[in-house]
C-alpha cells in the first residue's frame, strides 16, 4: 500500500463528497460510500490493490453518462485529471479512469469482450451490489420518477438489448428495468463474496416483485 494512501483517499472523498450531495437519482453520495464500503471489504478477501479500488469507487459515478446527457467520457477523465494533478501517478489516474470507463452495464445481451482486472471486478460487484436489493428497489423507482417514467405498464414489453447503444437509448418501465437489467446481475458477479451477498438480494427483489403483482394485478414477475 502507498505511504500516502489514507491522504489521497481522504481528498477524494473530500473532493466526491462535495460534488455529489446534490442528486435525487439514486446516484447521491451515501451510493458512493457505500460502494466504496462494499468494494473495500471485497478488495480484502480478494488480495485487489486497495488504492485502485477505494479511488475507483469514489469516482466512479462523479459524472455519469445517464445523467451528464451522455457523454461516457467525463466521469473518468475527471477521475484521471484529480489523480494526476493531486497524487502525479499518471498510471493509477489511467488505471482509475480505465475502470470507470469499464464497468457499468451496457445492455443484457452485450456482454464484455475482455476480461476486468480484479480491481475493477471488486468495484463493478459493489456497485451492482448496491443496484439490487431492498437498496436497488429504493434507487431504481427514485431514478424512474427522476426520469418521469412510469412504475409499470402491461403495455410497455421488457426488452434484453443487444447493445449498449441500444440500452443507453431505452424508454421502459421501472419495473421493466428489474428484468432488463437488475434480475440479471446475480449470475454476473465476479467474485465468490459478491455472488453470496447477491444471492440473498436476489430472493428479496424476488419476493418484491410477486408481492407487486399480487397487490396490483399486474404481471410484473416475469
Ligand atoms: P451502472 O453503471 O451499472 O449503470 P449505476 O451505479 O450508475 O450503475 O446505477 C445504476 C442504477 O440506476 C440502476 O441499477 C437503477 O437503480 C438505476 N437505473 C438506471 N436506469 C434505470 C431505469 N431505466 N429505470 C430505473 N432505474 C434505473
Ligand atoms: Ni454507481
Amino acid at each position: 500500500m502507498l505511504k500516502s494512501h489514507d491522504l489521497i483517499v481522504s481528498a477524494a472523498q473530500r473532493y466526491v463528497r462535495e460534488n455529489m450531495l446534490e442528486d435525487y437519482t439514486g446516484h447521491d453520495y451515501l451510493h458512493v460510500e457505500r460502494v466504496w464500503k462494499t468494494a473495500k471489504h471485497i478488495a480484502q478477501e480478494c488480495g485487489a490493490n486497495s488504492t485502485i479500488v477505494e479511488l475507483a469507487a469514489l469516482f466512479h459515478d462523479i459524472s455519469d453518462y445517464k445523467l451528464n446527457g451522455g457523454n461516457e467520457n467525463t466521469g473518468p477523465e475527471i477521475a484521471r485529471q484529480w489523480i494526476s494533478s493531486n497524487t502525479g501517478a499518471i498510471d493509477i489516474a489511467d488505471t482509475v479512469a480505465r475502470i470507470i470507463r469499464d464497468i457499468p452495464f451496457k445492455g443484457a445481451k452485450s456482454i464484455d469482450d475482455r476480461e476486468p482486472s480484479i480491481e475493477a471486478q471488486c468495484v463493478q460487484d459493489a456497485d451492482r451490489l448496491d443496484a439490487i436489493g431492498a437498496i436497488g428497489i429504493a434507487r431504481a423507482f427514485a431514478f424512474g420518477a427522476a426520469f418521469k417514467q412510469p412504475m409499470m405498464s402491461e403495455d410497455i414489453k421488457p426488452v434484453l438489448h443487444e447493445s449498449f447503444d441500444e440500452y443507453k437509448k431505452k424508454n421502459g418501465t421501472t419495473v421493466n428495468h428489474f428484468h432488463e437489467k437488475l434480475l440479471l446481475l446475480k449470475d454476473r458477479m465476479n467474485t465468490p463474496i459478491g455472488r453470496r451477498i447477491a444471492e440473498k438480494r436476489h430472493a428479496f427483489m424476488m419476493d418484491f416483485l410477486a408481492n407487486l403483482s399480487n397487490e396490483t394485478g399486474i404481471a410484473v414477475a416475469d
